[in-house]
């Protein structure tokens, strides 16, 4: 039995900002059982959901060392759906009504976190052959591992993947507050290790002393090698390229069923989707107040509000989109507060046709993929992007950008060969996604049964983690038996 410890900052059903959440939560549920014991640790913030606090056992105590800082770091357990997860405890570090603050305030939290993780491995029942981290948050684990921990045989066996969710966020600071954070020593700091551009970059570490480095799609493991996608990182992930496989997110079958999903109006599947969304498009209509029609088509949108997810495109198209086309458009998201000001007013200024739902909310957005007729996620660059794979399982046909894991995932729509499941443009122009838009539009309205076709396709695809498991045990396997 191979034993994998994954390390993040956040997971379903505990905590989530994210799509990191969503993935951490799954993949273990979905790893063999027979062949692996995985279990994930995370922090305990006081922000988590709540309902889970009773559930928790105490397991130890121990202290941290951050260099002159001594630490108390409390390790808590609870099994949920058959995985066991471990969560660290200091209030100090982890208050806080979100996971994440200020990123100085992060740097230190997170090189605790991380040195934790490792500190705690000596007093419980389980030695990772693997610890899987995800995202700068866990970048200085393969770091202490090797340095820190480098001597004491305990740790010797254990190897480590780092996964890459976005590159853009690096977790970037000065070297100096870096190094009084963590202890570690001054020649770490230079351009074969964690050095970059002047500061500290745990992402950077986290590449460069893992044992394997993966990213959440091919095409963005291939994008992160160039100069437009690589982040300032590029030549790194090229000298990195033996050792960097590009493993495509799966979505969680059981949270994200329109068959049983409790939040939504009316369950459906592939069979009377057209019914069933019928109906669910009618209630969120009549919910939202806006006119309650089946012949409009509604466009939604969930996702978080940022340059990256392609808003200064919709900013720019919405009026013209909202004056050309007869279309309702829905948005769940925070984010950014212009893109956030700019959709209060589209709704104020287009009452009938906008409802732009400012905030975050697992109901509302469950209930948008099950009653939309289109996703729009016209990222400027996406990792792997899970929303436009629940789109399709809800019979919601994405129009993104092609780009990172949205090339992977939407075939578009191939009129004369009759193939595809969505809608998709190359260039990041506003011009070029209103013309797609407006192609969806007329198939919408004027070949009904084309679009009944896409849609069947869209649900019938596979975007279980079925596949992508098998990937991992891979390279499980592989660095174990190395
Ligand atoms: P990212 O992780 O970059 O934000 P993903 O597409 O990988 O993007 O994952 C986003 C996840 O967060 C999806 O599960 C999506 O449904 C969810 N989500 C995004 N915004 C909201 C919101 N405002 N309310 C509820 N869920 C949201
Ligand atoms: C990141 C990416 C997103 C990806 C998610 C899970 O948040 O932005 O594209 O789907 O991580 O891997």
């Amino acid at each position: 039995m191979r034993k994998v410890l994954l390390a993040a900052s956040e997971a379903v059903p505990f905590i989530k900002t994210g799509g990191l959440a969503d993935v951490v939560g799954a993949l273990p549920k979905y790893l063999d059982k027979e062949e692996y014991d995985v279990r994930v640790i995370l922090p305990k913030y006081a922000c988590m959901d709540a309902s889970f606090l009773p559930q928790l056992r105490f397991v130890c105590h121990f202290y941290v060392n951050l260099n002159w800082r001594k630490q108390y770091a409390g390790i808590f357990e609870t099994e949920y759906r058959g995985i066991k997860f471990y969560f660290v405890d200091n209030e100090f570090y982890f208050a806080g009504p979100s996971p994440y603050h200020n990123i100085y305030e992060d740097v230190e939290k997170f090189a605790y976190f991380s040195k934790a993780v490792l500190g705690c491995l000596p007093y419980l029942d389980f030695v990772p052959d693997v610890i899987h981290c995800n995202d700068w948050q866990t970048g200085l684990i393969p770091v202490f591992l090797r340095t820190a921990f480098g001597d004491d045989r305990f740790y010797a066996g254990i190897r480590t993947v780092f996964s890459i969710h976005n590159m853009q966020f690096q977790g970037r600071w000065r070297i100096k507050e870096v190094m009084d954070i963590t202890g570690l020593p001054a020649g770490i700091f230079s351009a074969t290790g964690l050095e970059s551009y002047g500061e500290a970059n745990y992402l950077k570490g986290g590449v460069v002393y893992a044992d394997a480095v993966t990213t959440v799609s091919p095409t963005y493991a291939r994008d992160i090698m160039t100069v437009e996608g690589g982040e300032g990182l590029s030549g790194l992930m090229c000298a990195k390229r033996n050792r960097l496989y590009g493993i495509l997110n799966g979505i969680d079958y059981e949270e994200f069923n329109p068959q049983t999903d409790p939040y939504i109006h009316v369950n459906y599947t592939h069979k009377d989707a057209q019914v069933g969304k019928k109906r669910n498009k009618a209630a969120l209509q009549k919910e939202l107040g806006l006119p309650v029609r089946d012949d409009v088509p509604m466009i939604g949108i969930v996702s978080r509000m940022t340059a990256q997810k392609g808003f200064e495109l919709i900013d720019y198209a919405m009026e013209e989109l909202l004056n050309t086309l007869d279309i309702q458009v829905v948005v769940l998201g925070t984010g950014e507060d212009k893109y956030e000001n700019s959709f209060r007013y589209f709704q104020a200024k287009y009452p009938r046709q906008v409802c732009a739902h400012i905030g975050y909310s697992e109901e509302q957005a469950h209930k948008v993929y099950a009653s939309a007729d289109v996703l729009l996620m016209p990222s400027q660059f996406e990792p792997c992007g899970l929303s436009q794979m629940i789109a399709m399982r809800y019979g919601t046909l994405p129009i993104v950008r092609e780009t990172g894991g949205l090339k992977d995932t939407v075939e578009p729509y191939n009129e004369y060969e009759n193939t595809g499941n969505g809608f998709s443009f190359a260039n990041f122009y506003a011009q070029d996604m209103m013309h797609v838009i407006q192609y969806a539009y007329e198939v919408y309205q004027e070949h009904k049964d084309e679009w009944m076709k896409l849609q069947l396709r869209a649900m019938e695809k596979n975007f279980s983690w079925s596949s992508s498991v098998k990937k991992y045990e891979e390279l499980y396997d592989k660095l174990c038996d190395q």
